[in-house]
């Protein structure tokens, strides 16, 4: 009987599922009240004197390997459970992460400085809190000249001397004031302007300015420049200049860009005329170099000064220059995919 005991000890030792039902049969088996292990208490009495104590500790041995079989298949049992529970089902689709979205102001003015450091320039910034001197006197405009009049200009409290600039051309005198030639930067920036907001035009709204100050630099340069960026930001290459009129330039002009006839949009953009406006420039005026204590007998510079805001509503195929400050969550997903 020993020997049997003994091979069902065995038979324990190398048992293994991890099926609960088979756990609990082979529980029933063994431990269970008409079991392998009863069965053999129930024969103690008959087993000769002799052997009882041999027989007590295999039966015991019996006992406990099967205890500690079935807790072990049991643990490793529950363990797999809770691992599935925290899967779940795998094949299910993943969620979706959301996704945060840049301002399409932010997308434009990153675009435009891409575009200019990749030719050597670098970027500049000023306060958007200026003096008289910054915003209007250094860049050649005369005391009376109507964009100092109270309607365009914020001016802070009753002080003429402190006023939110309406340009950034400002940035402009602050960098030629602090830094030599060759100067070649971009100033990218907000500008305020005491204006009637309408869906075409508001009281603040976003400018880059660009400088460049060298020896020997010419119109044929400036045009050059002005080719370039259009190519790179709109893809096309074909603009004029036409002549215009600016106190801190001369010769002064405004470009436009040919955007072409092809769709009813572009009708509607460019009025009929296949041509869009998009910035104003020119040579840097001698009398600016000097206020800015550079010598115009050595030096010369061309200056163009765009709005982002414009940029962006063209770009985008935005109707109203306000939804850029409502901060419409609607409005503001949409630029999501866009770099
Ligand atoms: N400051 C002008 C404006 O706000 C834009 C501008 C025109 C800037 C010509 C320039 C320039 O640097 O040369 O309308």
């Amino acid at each position: 009987m020993i020997e049997t005991i003994k091979k069902h000890i065995a038979e324990v030792e190398s048992f293994s599922s991890a099926k609960i039902e088979e756990i609990e049969n082979f529980r029933i088996k063994y431990l269970g009240k008409k079991g392998v292990l009863n069965t053999f208490f129930a024969e103690f009495k008959n087993v000769p004197n002799d052997q009882k104590k041999e027989f007590g500790q295999v039966i015991n041995t019996l006992k406990n390997a099967a205890q500690d079989k079935i807790n072990e298949l049991k643990e490793a049992y529950e363990g797999s459970q809770e691992t599935k529970a925290s899967y779940g089902d795998l094949s299910r689709p993943g969620e979706t992460v959301q996704l945060g979205s840049r301002h399409p102001i932010s997308l434009v003015k990153n675009r435009i400085i891409d575009i200019f450091l990749r030719i050597g320039f670098n970027v500049s910034e000023g306060p958007e809190m200026e003096d008289d001197w910054h915003n209007f006197s250094a860049l050649n405009l005369p005391e009376y000249h109507p964009a100092r009049d109270m309607q365009d200009t914020f001016f802070i409290q009753t002080n003429p001397d402190v006023l939110l600039r309406t340009h950034t051309s400002s940035v402009q005198v602050r960098y030629m004031e602090n830094n030599k030639p060759p100067i070649r930067t971009i100033s990218p920036g907000r500008v305020y302007r005491n204006e009637a907001i309408s869906a075409r035009s508001h009281c603040f709204f976003h400018q880059v300015e660009g400088l460049y100050v060298d020896k020997g630099v010419s119109f044929a340069d400036l045009k050059q420049t002005l080719q370039y960026f259009t190519t790179e930001m709109f893809g096309k290459s074909k603009i004029r200049l036409r002549p215009s009129y600016f106190p801190f330039t001369e010769p002064s002009a405004e470009v436009d860009v040919y955007w072409g006839l092809e769709t009813e949009t572009d009708y509607r953009m460019t009025k009929g005329t296949g041509w869009l406006e998009i910035m104003g420039c020119g040579m840097v005026d001698p009398n600016v170099l000097k206020n800015c204590g550079i010598d115009s007998d050595i030096y010369s510079g061309f200056a163009f000064g765009m709005g982002i805001d414009r940029i962006a509503m063209l770009l985008h195929q935005i109707p109203d220059i306000r939804m850029f400050a409502e901060n419409d969550v609607r409005f503001l997903e949409q630029f999501k995919s866009v770099l």
